[in-house]
């Protein structure tokens, strides 16, 4: 019998077999393991992130979701608090904001490459995509820096979760814990003596005379360090990844490194780290012949989607200059990601500056170890030749 168990060693290894499976037979499965819903064809999980007052995000959206966090911030509430929260941060990510970091991060991710540039291998993790992703989360939010290397670290176990009792392990929590009391104090010392960064802009960001509250500034900045440190940090090693996969696509790009922002969307599309988030059902919904119940919990699996051959024509090809038009890399509706200038801009530059200093990059063969996650899917290590 068809299993689907998204925090499986199997599904971490290779989940585009049982995605094929998942779309062709059981287009609306029930996962036992997972306790809940999966739906996996482009198009139904369009037409669930266009309806939000079916498919709710208020209990939170992370499969396996953190203390608190339900209902609290931009990814777990729907409007009309959901929309009042976005444009209140949204106005402070203003491309001032991003300008102002960008040419420090590409400094870092030089400084980073010219560490490793004598290694004929190097860890494209550890030597580079979490080292550089801290960097930019540091510049936005100027986090001091004795923080850094401690911040970085409880951030990385605040998005994992426990693979055999699939919730949060009492260290997971912990870390959360840590980073709540962090940005709280973060907060109050900021209201003190603002700047010029992205927190001291959520504090000013005003409309019609209504501000985020503390409790929203301080959810919201913990989000956005786990967002910016674990999805950033994922998504790079998964680009580079795809990138050192196919030499062809690595080559083309260095010929002609205008093609890296389509190799950036098309890596997000074809093999991407945020592979599943979950929304709750409110109302009944009749779908392939199964009925989904008030309360169900309901995965919308975005790295199927990306690969449904009724929407992307030959999806299990990595084309660099096929780009692809809605993919589901940063999802959709009123939750589509918020970071993506930020996510598209670091990628760039990342890529750009990697591809100067080691045009030959490749992939080494190596034994995959998966980040234990059921709503993210990154190496935790990854292996690169510089020559
Ligand atoms: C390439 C890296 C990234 C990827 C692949 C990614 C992907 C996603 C996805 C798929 C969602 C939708 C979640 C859902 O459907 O419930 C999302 C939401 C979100 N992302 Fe990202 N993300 C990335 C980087 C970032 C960065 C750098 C930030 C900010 C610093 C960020 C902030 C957010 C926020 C705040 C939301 C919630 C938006 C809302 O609910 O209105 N993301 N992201």
């Amino acid at each position: 019998m068809f299993k689907f168990d998204p925090f499986s060693p199997e599904v971490d290894a290779n989940p585009f077999p049982f995605y094929q499976v998942l779309r062709d037979e059981h287009p609306l499965f029930w996962s036992e393991e997972a306790n809940m819903w999966v739906l996996s064809r482009y198009e139904d999980i369009v037409t669930a992130l266009n309806d939000w007052e079916t498919y709710s995000s208020a209990q939170g959206n992370l499969m396996t979701e953190l203390p608190n966090r339900a209902g609290a911030t931009l990814g777990t509430t729907d409007p009309p608090r959901h929309d009042r929260l976005r444009a209140l941060i949204q106005k402070a990510v203003t491309k001032r904001a991003l300008d102002h970091v960008m040419e420090p991060a590409r400094q870092a991710a030089k400084a980073h490459l010219q560490a490793v540039a004598d290694k004929d291998q190097f860890d494209f993790v550890s030597e580079f995509s979490a080292r550089y992703t801290l960097d930019l989360i540091v510049y936005l939010f100027a986090l001091p820096a004795e923080d850094q290397e401690i911040v970085r670290q409880k951030a990385v176990l605040m998005v994992q979760s426990d693979p055999e009792t699939r919730t949060k392990g009492p260290e997971h929590l912990a870390a959360y814990e840590w980073m709540v009391d962090y940005t709280d104090k973060l907060v109050a010392k900021r209201k003190q003596n603002p700047g010029e960064d992205l927190l001291s802009g959520f504090i000013t960001s005003e409309i019609d005379g209504e501000k985020l509250l503390d409790r929203e500034i301080q959810l919201t900045v913990t989000t956005l360090i786990m967002a910016g440190i674990e999805s950033l940090s994922g998504y790079m090693t998964m680009l580079m990844k795809n990138i050192t996969d196919h030499p062809e696509a690595r080559d083309a790009l260095v010929a002609d490194p205008s093609k890296i922002p389509a190799a950036i969307e098309e890596s997000l599309r074809f093999n991407t780290s945020a592979q599943r988030f979950r929304r709750c059902v409110q109302k009944e919904v009749t779908l392939h012949g199964q009925t989904m119940k008030p309360g169900d919990f309901v995965c919308l699996a975005y790295g199927s989607g990306n690969r449904d051959e009724r929407q992307f024509p030959n999806p299990d090809v990595y084309d660099v200059s096929r780009n692809p038009k809605g993919h589901l890399g940063f999802g959709g509706g009123v939750h589509a990601c918020l970071g993506t200038a930020i996510a598209r801009l670091a990628c760039k530059v990342a890529v750009e500056e990697v591809l100067t200093q080691f045009p030959n990059i490749g992939a080494v063969d190596q034994d995959l170890r998966w980040m234990p996650s059921s709503t993210f899917r990154s190496p935790l290590s990854l292996l690169v030749s510089t020559r």
